[in-house]
């Protein structure tokens, strides 16, 4: 797979994810490395350019990230954002101070005037806010360079050497709170780097399957199928390259959304491969009778998993190639420290170790999560897997409190979808990252018509989140609140009194168990 190529070199900022994003939202192929990479493997890589991404240090100590100086020999373009843009001046001649003066220093929102005639700021407004966050000031600014930005406090936002193609700017374009913070990127890409735009999703599609069948030959592929996501285009771009030779198994634990089950098997029953689902649902809840920690039930779930896989892979014998659906984020190397930063995902670990395969294949490997459902549009799956919410490995079992029963899981199932369609009708399902219900364990009085009730009370959590590390609330509108509360107590019996959870992430998490 040959793409132009930006190399997104990380110093341990908070944002670089999102930078690499915005480059392929630009259409333009992407990877971040650390900073620590040796300067030949990313020669290896022939990149377009380069982007220096923000970092927690200061450039003049001793002990700060560096560059190797070559970089700036190889005739390649290079944007320094904040830490990336000190680190350019501090090697090319400028001089990075710590910024005394209070007044020098900036964070949050601030505004910026451009000098429209710098590539990076091509068809822009001449001014704009800009989120700056940096306490470090470039008192000289390298030979060569001109100034293309200022601010109120800083008359050096942004510096520009349009002859060797190096650029700085001590804000954040990749966030939203920078305005026209993408169009910087895209001119970077397209005004300095001189990107073709060769990054699609349908290229990418095309590129992919071609490389999978040079790959798997007349080999086997098993897939195990949770009906996420990842796993779910994984499946479809592997059915799309090798067809029959495939396999994918869906252990059906009966602890899924409800219709769930269905809709996976449903969307996949038609494509040319084999799709076995395996209905352990009773298996499930018998290990997990009784069991109310709530490790302990993702202990179980994922050995049970395991053990149910692993014995349809012996039915159906060898196979070459095991394929998992692994994406970007979970495979990049933070730049700082040396700590790969790797999410264990619960429902695929282990596997290895107990079924008989050659190799793995990790189709979308290179993908963020925005592409992996282009991907999966591209392939022609529904829009009900492709834009599904994350869901826990262990399902509903961790969003009963305490300990499960069927008649839990179903009731829980019913409210759960009551939630799910009036946030969909208020037009909030694309907007909120996470929402669902949660079944708790405390019952509590109430009055339905003449009659007391005591039944169990309801959690409604909804979140938003860049990346589930951390978590805000989301203010969902009351009357939305109202009509989902309303239908719930009327609709599914066994409920009489509902909640809203209003703690972000920290202190609490995002699940309640
Ligand atoms: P927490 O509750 O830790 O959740 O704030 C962060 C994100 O991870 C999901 N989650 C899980 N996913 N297996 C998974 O595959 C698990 O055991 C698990 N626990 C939490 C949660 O839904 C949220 O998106």
């Amino acid at each position: 797979m040959s793409h132009q190529t930006v190399i997104v070199l990380d110093f341990g900022g908070q944002y670089n994810q999102l930078i690499a994003r915005r480059v392929r939202e630009c259409g333009v192929y992407c990877e971040v490395k650390p900073y620590t990479t040796p300067l030949a493997e990313l020669q290896k890589m022939e990149p377009i350019g380069f982007i220096f991404t923000g970092g927690p240090n200061s450039v003049y100590l001793e002990t700060s990230p560096q560059v190797d100086p070559a970089i700036f020999t190889l005739g390649v373009p290079v944007l320094g954002i904040c830490y990336g843009c000190q680190l350019l001046a501090h090697h090319l001649g400028g001089r990075v101070t710590d910024a005394q003066d209070d007044s020098a220093r900036e964070y949050g929102k601030t505004e910026t005037f451009y000098d429209a005639s710098c590539p990076l700021f091509k068809g822009l407004p001449e001014s704009g806010i800009s989120w700056m966050s940096h306490g470090d000031y470039m008192e000289k600014v390298p030979e060569g360079f001109t100034l293309a930005a200022r601010s109120q406090a800083c008359p050096n936002v942004a510096i520009a050497d349009e002859r060797r193609g190096f650029y700085g700017v001590q804000f954040h374009p990749e966030v939203n709170h920078t305005d026209h913070g993408v169009a910087m990127i895209r001119n970077f890409l397209y005004e300095v780097c001189h990107a073709s735009g060769d990054w699609t999703m349908g290229d990418y599609k095309r590129t992919a399957v071609a490389a999978i069948r040079e790959k798997v030959g007349a080999g086997r592929v098993l897939l195990a199928l949770s009906g996420g996501v990842d796993s779910s285009v994984c499946a479809a771009l592997l059915a799309e390259a090798v067809g029959e030779q495939l396999t994918c198994v869906f252990v059906d634990h009966g602890l899924m959304r409800k219709n769930e089950g269905d809709e996976v098997q449903a969307a996949f029953q038609s494509w040319a491969m084999h799709f076995v689902r395996v209905d352990a649902e009773a298996r499930f809840l018998e290990k997990l009778a009784g069991v109310t920690e709530p490790e302990r039930k993702r202990k179980i779930i994922g050995e049970e998993f395991i053990r149910v896989f692993e014995e349809e892979a012996k039915k159906i014998g060898a196979v070459d190639f095991l394929a998992q659906g692994t994406i970007y984020p979970d495979v990049i190397e933070s730049g700082a420290g040396s700590a790969a930063v790797i999410k264990s995902h619960h429902n695929v670990g282990g596997l290895p170790d107990y079924v008989d395969f050659k190799e793995i294949i990790e189709p979308l490997r290179l993908l963020f999560k925005d592409e992996v459902r282009q991907l999966g549009r591209e392939l022609g799956l529904p829009e009900y897997l492709v834009s599904r919410q994350p869901f826990p490995g262990p399902g509903l079992a961790i969003r009963v409190i305490g300990e499960l029963t069927k008649e839990k899981l179903d009731t829980l199932r019913d409210a759960d979808a009551v939630y799910r369609e009036e946030i969909a009708s208020a037009g909030l399902d694309r907007e909120i990252g996470q929402y669902f219900a949660v079944l708790t364990n405390t019952r509590s009085v109430g009055v339905m018509g003449d009659g007391r009730t005591y039944d169990y009370t309801l959690a409604l959590r909804a979140v938003n989140t860049s990346d589930f590390m951390t978590a805000d609330w989301a203010r969902i509108p009351y009357d939305v609140l109202d009509r989902v509360s309303t239908r719930i107590v009327n609709e599914v019996p066994g409920i009489n009194r509902i909640v809203y959870d209003i703690t972000s992430k920290p202190p609490a998490t995002i699940e309640w168990e």
